[in-house]
């Protein structure tokens, strides 16, 4: 009886001031201080657009891989010392997370990626890679710049700011989970929220797009290895063919999505190389396949890599062949879904169409990609959206990863500010919030 009365209790009380945070949270969000338009006029400001548009240049001159973040690491340092922004160094090998605020709760984090591609650069330009076969092809050096603005911007108003932002500079986002890295180096201990944007090609510069609940894909990767048995091309009967199994192999892994998903669930499997034989006439031992599979939720996720591996070694089975599967979770953990939280994505409704204007924000329509942010996602409420690049007086910009992307530096200071804005005015609500709760409790007693 107790138990059941006092947890009555609670609910009414919980009732009650969700009731009253909500009705003071629509009081105040039109009452932001600084409002994010002064912050994207600081950012845009000559000195400090062309502060930003130096570092990324020199960050983009300098492209590091995955984990060996060395010198971007310094840079970043070197900027913060400059700024007098406290940080822990090394986090996750290579990671920087900074302090800006009053060094207590509440904690909310602004993320950057720091990791370039294995890719040649092919646009030419005063500041192209100085890394053979490594580029920033990503975007990741506006990434770090934009946080590093945001630094700045914070910095500013520093007095301003009810809390602490937490600046989370991530090694390893292409394929080798430096966000899983970061949370277990426990730097996000007690940070309540954290935000994360990409810049995209194809959405017009001051523009955003994003929305909530699952807005990308979980990804991982395979290897299956099919072994037959070699021998010469004109005495099929001598061998085990093991490029036929493999052919098989990939047909059946076709119908996995289109026979065995719900067709409302989107999933994709695709076998991206093939890799056997070398001459004309011999039947090689063995054949190599490779692929990626994405799907949106963790149950259909585990599922399609269930059905994977029993297919391979199914199919393999029915032409003779052995087949061994490697999913390579050692080294590239499986990426979770994108999972963007309800609550924030109208706080950045609010904050974006503040900065922006209204119409300036878009609803993102879902897509198969994958992003390490949703590590974090996993751990405390996150909201990760794309901010937009395209100008038509810069022509066509090319697509993520491709060896001609080239960055709109004009995202810079949109960029800063959004991550400045989104984490002081979700500061400042949460002290509203919090007090409203004290104020509801100390009424009921
Ligand atoms: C998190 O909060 C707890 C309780 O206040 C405190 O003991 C702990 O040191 C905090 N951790 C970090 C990393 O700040
Ligand atoms: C498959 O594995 C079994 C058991 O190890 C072995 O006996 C057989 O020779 C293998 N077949 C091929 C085609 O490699």
């Amino acid at each position: 009886m107790g138990f059941f009365w006092s947890l009555t209790m609670i609910i009414i009380y919980h009732l009650f001031t969700a009731t009253l945070i909500s009705s003071v949270t629509s009081l105040s969000s039109n009452n932001l201080s600084p409002t994010p338009t002064e912050f994207l006029n600081f950012a845009k400001k000559r000195e400090v657009f062309d502060w930003m548009v130096g570092i990324r240049r020199e960050l983009h001159e300098n492209p590091e891989l995955l984990y060996e973040e060395f010198q971007t690491s310094e840079l970043i340092r070197r900027e913060l010392d400059i700024l007098g922004v406290s940080y822990k160094s090394p986090v996750a090998v290579t990671g920087v997370v900074g302090y800006i605020g009053t060094g207590r709760p509440p904690f909310v984090a602004i993320r950057a990626d720091m990791d370039a591609l294995p890719i040649q650069e092919l646009v030419e330009w005063e500041h192209k890679s100085k890394v053979p076969g490594k580029m920033h092809a990503c975007g990741h050096d506006a990434h770090v710049t934009m946080v590093l603005g945001a630094a700045k911007i914070l910095k500013e108003h520093e007095k301003d700011i009810q809390g602490t932002v937490v600046l989370v500079f991530q090694p390893a986002e292409e394929g080798g989970a430096g966000a899983q890295k970061i949370i277990d180096a426990g730097a996000l201990e007690n940070v309540s929220a954290i935000f994360g944007l990409h810049v995209l090609p194809n959405i017009p510069i001051g523009e955003v797009g994003s929305g909530s609940g699952p807005i990308m894909a979980g990804s991982g990767r395979f290897e299956a290895v099919i072994s037959g048995k070699g021998g010469h091309a004109a005495f099929p009967q001598d061998s085990i063919d093991p490029i036929l199994a493999a052919s098989n192999v990939i047909v059946s892994l076709q119908h996995l999505v289109s026979r065995e998903a719900d067709p409302l669930d989107s999933q994709v499997v695709t076998i991206a190389y093939f890799q056997g034989g070398g001459a004309f006439n011999v039947i090689p031992d063995s054949v190599n396949i490779g692929g990626t599979f994405r799907a949106f939720s963790k149950q259909s996720f585990m599922q399609l890599k269930q059905r994977i591996e029993q297919v391979i070694t199914g199919q393999a089975a029915v032409q003779r062949c052995n087949a061994t599967i490697n999913f390579f979770q050692e080294k590239h953990p499986f990426y979770p879904p994108t999972i963007n939280d309800g609550k924030l994505h109208e706080h950045f409704q609010q904050v974006a169409g503040d900065m922006l204007g209204e119409k300036k924000v878009n609803d993102d329509k879902p897509v198969m990609g994958a992003e390490d942010f949703s590590f974090y996602q996993e751990v405390i409420p996150g909201y990760f959206f794309s901010l937009g690049m395209e100008d038509a007086s810069l022509g066509p910009l090319e697509h993520l990863h491709s060896p001609n992307f080239r960055v709109n530096e004009d995202a810079l200071p949109y960029g800063a500010a959004l991550h400045a804005s989104l984490a002081t005015s979700y500061l400042l609500k949460f002290q509203q919030d919090v007090k409203v709760a004290e104020g509801a409790g100390r009424d009921e007693l």
